[in-house]
């Protein structure tokens, strides 16, 4: 396993990170256009080792102390490495270095990787859920910082 770089992502990462957010939220709706768009409303981070993108994740102001995080995602051959928390580690100090104190998320109630990853960065769910049709429920998480 070589070093690991967090860096914001540009449109020359945009065809991987469409094929990890389809490999890991195994839905159509993440085309490399679906990515492009994504870019100009959320900041897009990549997590890089080597030449090769192996994560993302996503970030978008909710005012100027408050973000939303969502696609985070690690391709499926090299989870359970310390990738997801590394992706996370670094996204928060960004966050955090640009004062954002609230940061807000949710997650499928069935996700156990990413329910035991944001409660050991300090995520504490909230007691909001959302239900969908078909019985499956997101569970909203909160981390504030002082
Ligand atoms: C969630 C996800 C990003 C975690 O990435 P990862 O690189 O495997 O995570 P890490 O190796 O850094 O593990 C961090 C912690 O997450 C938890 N975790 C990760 N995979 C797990 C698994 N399969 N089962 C249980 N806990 C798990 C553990 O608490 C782990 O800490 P530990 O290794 O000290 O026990 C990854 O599983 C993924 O991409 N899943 C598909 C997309 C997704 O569901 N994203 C979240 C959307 S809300």
């Amino acid at each position: 396993m070589g070093t690991v770089v967090f860096q914001r992502a540009d449109l020359k990462h945009a065809r991987e990170i469409a094929a990890i957010a389809t490999e890991a939220f195994q839905n159509n709706r993440w085309t490399e256009g679906y990515v492009i768009h994504t870019m100009y409303r959320y900041c897009v981070y990549v997590l890089e080792e080597g030449s090769e993108a192996i994560g993302c994740l996503m970030s978008e102001n909710m005012g100027p102390t408050s973000a939303y995080i969502a696609g985070v995602a690690i391709r499926a051959n090299r989870r359970r490495m310390g990738n997801g928390r590394i992706l996370l580690k670094h996204a928060l100090k960004r966050l955090e270095d640009e004062k954002k104190k609230t940061l807000l998320l949710h997650t499928l109630s069935t996700n156990t990787p990413a329910i035991r990853l944001y409660e050991s960065m300090g995520f504490k769910p909230t007691g909001n859920k959302k239900k969908f049709p078909g019985g499956s429920e997101e569970i909203e998480f909160i981390r504030t910082t002082p």
